[in-house]
């Protein structure tokens, strides 16, 4: 076995750790491009509180609020460009994966010349600081390098990252996260479990992103449908955030797999799709494939075992189709079990998805603990819909 492990993230965890963003932003420079989206930090008021605690150390913050879900190239380079006119210090991502994962695009390209889809095969030479402050439990994207964005041209929706695209300090608050409504609260929830499940038992898998896994596992039995439930629950919502950044630095190490490599062209050929909704539609049919593999059926043993199932007689075999049984009831629980079709996903676009996950996203791909092709991608996908 060998493996790197490496994560230079600064993370500040704790109920009303959002006060401490003005000392930390001051490291960083004084001019700051705060990137966040429509509508749920202005109506939680964190938005104005956040600009408000760096204006009293001193940092003057411009907005950028444009950050749609499923963020389109055209708004990070409009955001670069305002960055490049602005004389930007350093970048803050306000919010959920969205504005996270583009304040690191953003802060990629608005220290180049190109636009920001180039990256995708050019290095960049560097990036501006950033600082995420998250406001969901899902992405894991506050501690991790990767920024996904979707070039509404031609519906492709890959993921990338590099090391300087590291935030420098995270600042993790559950406060923040007592605002988040039900379904963003189950499709980002969802999306952690996602994202442990595919680095605990995909290739490149080691022993210290597993330990990170197998923490998040018991985070989320223990407090995912009670954040779902009881959303001032700051005990329920503390958990979730640390699940969601254990989560986070594990992928960042151990990759994901099928669920999202095919998720990532669901969504970004259907902007409206939740990527946690998406994931949730393919999950199923993907462990089903994935339990064929031995050492994949171990670590679902496991994991069923951390759900709190009793092993007593059974095998590994029966315990990891616990584990699928688990996951259905998850599903349920928190109103997730809709197909693709009841997504919107158009069924003469099964084809074009399957490649894309080829094209943009097969890091993921060649990292599920079983071998597929374009065929059984379909297949799959067809299960799922
Ligand atoms: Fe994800």
């Amino acid at each position: 076995m060998s493996f790197d492990f490496f994560n230079p993230v600064k993370i500040h965890f704790g109920t009303d750790s959002l006060k401490d963003a003005g000392k930390i932003a001051k490291k960083y420079g004084t001019h700051a491009l705060i990137v966040t989206g429509k509508s749920s930090m202005q109506k939680s008021g964190v938005l104005d509180k956040l600009v408000k605690i760096l204006k009293d150390e001193g940092i003057n913050s411009i907005v950028f609020s444009d950050i749609t879900p499923n963020p389109t190239i055209d708004e990070i380079d409009a955001a670069a460009k305002l960055a490049k006119e602005k004389n930007i210090d350093l970048i803050i991502g306000l919010g959920g994966g969205s504005p996270l994962d583009s304040s690191k695009a953003i802060a990629v390209a608005a220290k180049g010349n190109i636009p920001v889809w180039d990256y995708l095969k050019i290095q960049p030479k560097g990036a501006l600081p950033i600082i995420t402050i998250v406001s969901t439990s899902g992405t894991g994207s506050e501690v991790n390098r990767f920024s996904v964005m979707t070039n509404t041209k031609t519906g492709e929706k890959p993921g990338f990252g590099y090391e300087c695209m590291y935030p420098k300090e995270a600042i993790i608050d559950p406060v923040i996260m007592q605002s988040m409504p039900k379904y963003v609260t189950a499709t980002t929830g969802f999306d952690v479990f996602v994202h442990v499940l595919e680095a605990y038992t995909g290739k490149i898998s080691n022993p210290i992103a597993d330990s990170y896994c197998e923490k998040a596992f018991a985070l989320l039995r223990e407090s995912f449908i009670a954040a779902c439930n009881e959303p001032e629950n700051i005990k329920a919502r503390s958990d979730m955030a640390i699940a969601s950044a254990l989560a986070g630095l594990a992928i960042d190490s151990a990759g994901v797999g099928i669920i999202h490599a095919l998720e990532h062209p669901v969504s970004g050929n259907f902007p409206n799709i939740a990527h946690g909704a998406g994931l949730a539609a393919l999950i199923i049919a993907s462990m089903e494939l994935n339990i064929k593999d031995k050492t994949c059926r171990e670590k679902y043993a496991k994991v069923a075992h951390i759900f709190g199932n009793i092993k007593g007689n059974k095998t590994e075999e029966d315990m990891a189709y616990e584990l699928i049984e688990t996951v259905k009831k998850i599903l349920s629980d928190v109103g997730l079990n809709a197909k693709l079709k009841d997504l919107g996903v158009s069924e003469d676009k099964l084809e074009k998805i399957s490649k894309e996950a080829f094209t943009t996203m097969n890091f993921a791909v060649l990292n599920n603990p079983v071998v597929l092709g374009e065929k059984e991608a379909l297949e799959l996908l067809k299960d799922s819909f």
